[in-house]
């Protein structure tokens, strides 16, 4: 039986200072859990042998991946929501100055599609090469970003559409999926940082 396991990428540094996208780099937490995760993922699983890591091509991910002794492939489509025009910006500043969007994010934030990005829908469409591939692949180790994951655990778990992005996907945690006949089993390990 396969399975997948997800993570987020460590704790970045806009993580720290509350700001969204960007490209940031893993701030000193965030590297702590990339240098134990070949640990852990030893622990919770078949071993690197055999496991393929997943990233998107965005920093945090390829360096959260780092230590991992396996073969890695980035993606572009497991590149965080886009949040367009609102890019770097705290969720503070965006209500203060744009409270038309936040309030139209608030009312439909699965639809929701920021100005020159993308809404969870979009994230859901460009997601579905994603899911084919993993289909047809062996134990996937995914290290993305959280709007990312809140779509591919949805999947597994048949979540419906609106729920997607209200799923908590904390940080420094890895959950494994083991996709059954008629339901898929999850198991989550913390990483104590
Ligand atoms: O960490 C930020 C998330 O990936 C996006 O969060 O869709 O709840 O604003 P949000």
């Amino acid at each position: 039986r396969r399975s997948i396991w997800l993570s987020r990428h460590g704790e970045s540094q806009f993580n720290v200072e509350g700001k969204i996208g960007g490209d940031s780099s893993l701030s000193p937490q965030g590297l702590k859990y990339a240098a134990l995760l070949p640990e852990y993922v030893a622990k919770f699983s078949i071993g690197e042998k055999g496991l393929t890591v997943w990233t998107s091509s965005m920093a945090r991910t390829i360096q959260t991946a780092r230590h991992l002794n396996c073969q890695k492939l980035e993606w572009r489509a497991l590149d965080e929501l886009d949040a367009g025009t609102c890019d770097g910006f705290t969720y503070d500043y965006i209500e203060q100055n744009f409270p038309h969007e936040a309030e139209l994010r608030n009312n439909d934030k699965f639809h929701y599609r920021y100005r020159g990005g993308e809404s969870y829908m979009d994230v859901v469409r460009r997601l579905e090469p994603i899911i084919m591939e993993l289909e047809r692949q062996g134990d996937v180790f995914i290290i993305c970003h959280q709007a990312i994951l809140r779509c591919i655990y949805g999947y597994y778990h048949n979540l419906s559409l609106e729920e997607l992005p209200f799923i908590n996907v904390p940080l420094h945690t890895i959950i494994k999926l083991t996709p059954m006949t008629y339901e898929t089993i999850e198991e989550r390990v913390t990483v104590p940082i």
